[in-house]
């Protein structure tokens, strides 16, 4: 892996030089911004060179090692993993892991050994007795509206999910869900989409970063692409933080300007 941007004329050429990143570098160059008790939120999201966000249904056609390196490492630095409920039904989440790499960063953090996944949800059409409403290291948070049937938020607290209301009907609010979480103490968000949740998070506009692994890749086909919601009446322009390369791909960090 090799580092495009940004470069600077006083690094040492080592800096650019393409090797293998320690678990440690990668976790200093996506670090969080200090401070903000408002909620700090950043979407990882893979894409061909054609913007398919999928390939069939699943994202992993897309990856490499290099992607699913950094999409752990993402996770690790996260307070929570805010995913939409078709992403969790495609994919089949599981909890997420405690790592032993990140123990001792996540300890100085002040946050859990694992992140809470927080899974968005209007029908709670889901699989409670999934490990990941079953067994993760700590609780699962399910984030729906105030019209949520009834009988599914019991079926969900049963299986040891937390039920948090986030907006009016059966839809969450983009912006109460971030601020629900943020008066959690949970503040380093990270989302991994799917697409239809991307785009309501974008035109809410409470996206305040975006890691966009491209890949090398054509596609075609009818995929949606990394946003699949509300039109922006004016695109939101976001600065470019960083570029890595690995193989072809390139690993873009991209913060709200
Ligand atoms: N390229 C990538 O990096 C990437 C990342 C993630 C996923 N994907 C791919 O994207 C596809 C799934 O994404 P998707 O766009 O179809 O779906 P999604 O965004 O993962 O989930 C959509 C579902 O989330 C719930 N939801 C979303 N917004 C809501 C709101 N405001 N209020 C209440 N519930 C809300 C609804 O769940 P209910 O239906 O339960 O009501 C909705 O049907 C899969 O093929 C996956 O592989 C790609």
């Amino acid at each position: 892996m090799r580092r495009l941007f940004p470069l600077s004329p006083e690094s040492s050429p080592s800096a650019y030089e393409d090797r293998e990143w320690s678990l440690d570098e990668l976790a200093d160059a996506y670090a969080y911004p200090a401070g903000g008790s408002g909620g700090w939120l950043r979407a990882n999201m893979v894409s061909s060179l054609d913007g398919a966000a999928h390939h069939g249904g699943r994202s992993q056609p897309l990856s490499s090692a290099a992607d699913m390196r950094i999409f752990g490492v993402l996770r690790a630095l996260a307070d929570a993993i805010v995913v939409g409920a078709e992403t969790v039904r495609q994919e089949g989440y599981r909890p997420a892991r405690a790592r032993e790499a990140f123990a001792a960063r996540r300890a100085a953090a002040g946050q859990a050994p694992a992140p809470v996944i927080a899974v968005i949800s209007a029908s709670l059409d889901l699989d409670f007795t999934a490990p990941l409403f079953t067994a993760p290291l700590v609780r699962t948070l399910l984030l729906t509206g105030d019209g949520a049937v009834p009988e599914r938020i019991a079926a969900a607290r049963a299986a040891g999910a937390e039920v948090v209301i986030a907006g009016a009907g059966n839809r969450v609010d983009p912006a109460r869900a971030v601020a629900e979480l943020a008066e959690r103490g949970l503040t380093r968000l990270l989302t991994e989409g799917g697409p239809k949740l991307l785009g309501q998070f974008a035109s809410a506009g409470v996206l305040d970063e975006v890691c966009l692994s491209l890949a090398p890749l054509v596609a075609s086909g009818d995929a949606s692409r990394i946003t699949n919601g509300p039109v922006l009446v004016e695109p939101e322009r976001f600065a470019l933080a960083s570029v890595l390369e690995e193989s072809g791909f390139l690993f873009t960090r991209y913060r709200r300007a």
